[in-house]
């Protein structure tokens, strides 16, 4: 196992792992409502202007189709409904031999593991692991930043009050200390 790089793309951090065995295992990290990238290429070298050769099937680990690659053109007729409108393809990179699926809108319920088939002259197994957080700064540090405020504006009321009540103290003081002078 090693760690070959960790890119940061719209919050999304990639981790490869493991070496180029098959299947190619990777981490995506995803946050709430981002997208998340699931890679799947074969070597450019590989392609020759033979992209309508190749089909590429993404599935997710219930078997739930998300989206394929067939002669050359993205088709995702018999996608799930809970991928509907949420794949995107990068139709200028399949002569690269980069058949990336992009999912959008993530949810809590889309971390799973998801499979990436590509057959034809040569074939590639990729399987993506995609963790969805959080997004950090959410509900709960909302909660913290108004607790803070709140308490700086208590702190300004009580220092508010206690600056009246000194005030009065000393000019009672003063004008009784007068009248007490005077007669
Ligand atoms: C298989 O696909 C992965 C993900 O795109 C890539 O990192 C790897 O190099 C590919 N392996 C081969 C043999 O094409
Ligand atoms: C892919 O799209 C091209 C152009 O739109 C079309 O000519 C071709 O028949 C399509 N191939 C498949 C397998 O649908
Ligand atoms: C494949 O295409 C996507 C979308 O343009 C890009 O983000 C990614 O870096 C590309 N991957 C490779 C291996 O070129």
């Amino acid at each position: 196992m090693k760690l070959v790089t960790c890119r940061k793309m719209n919050g999304v951090c990639l981790l490869f792992l493991g070496v180029f065995s098959d299947p190619v295992r990777v981490k995506v990290e995803g946050f709430v409502g981002d997208s998340a990238i699931f890679s799947c290429s074969i070597p450019e070298s590989e392609i020759q202007g033979k992209t309508e050769e190749f089909s590429v099937h993404l599935r997710d680990d219930e078997g739930k189709t998300v989206c394929d690659i067939t002669g050359g053109n993205s088709t995702c007729k018999d996608q799930d409904p809970k991928y509907k409108d949420r794949v995107e393809t990068f139709p200028d990179e399949y002569k690269k031999g980069n058949f990336t699926f992009k999912l959008n809108g993530l949810q809590k319920n889309d971390a799973r593991k998801y499979i990436c088939h590509i057959t034809g002259p040569s074939q590639n197994h990729t399987i993506t692991e995609l963790h969805v957080k959080d997004r950090p700064g959410g509900r709960g540090n909302h909660g913290r930043l108004n607790g803070e405020l709140l308490s700086i504006v208590y702190f300004l009321v009580i220092f508010f009050l206690a600056g009246i009540l000194i005030f009065m103290f000393v000019a009672v003081t003063f004008c009784v200390a007068r009248m007490v002078f005077r007669y």
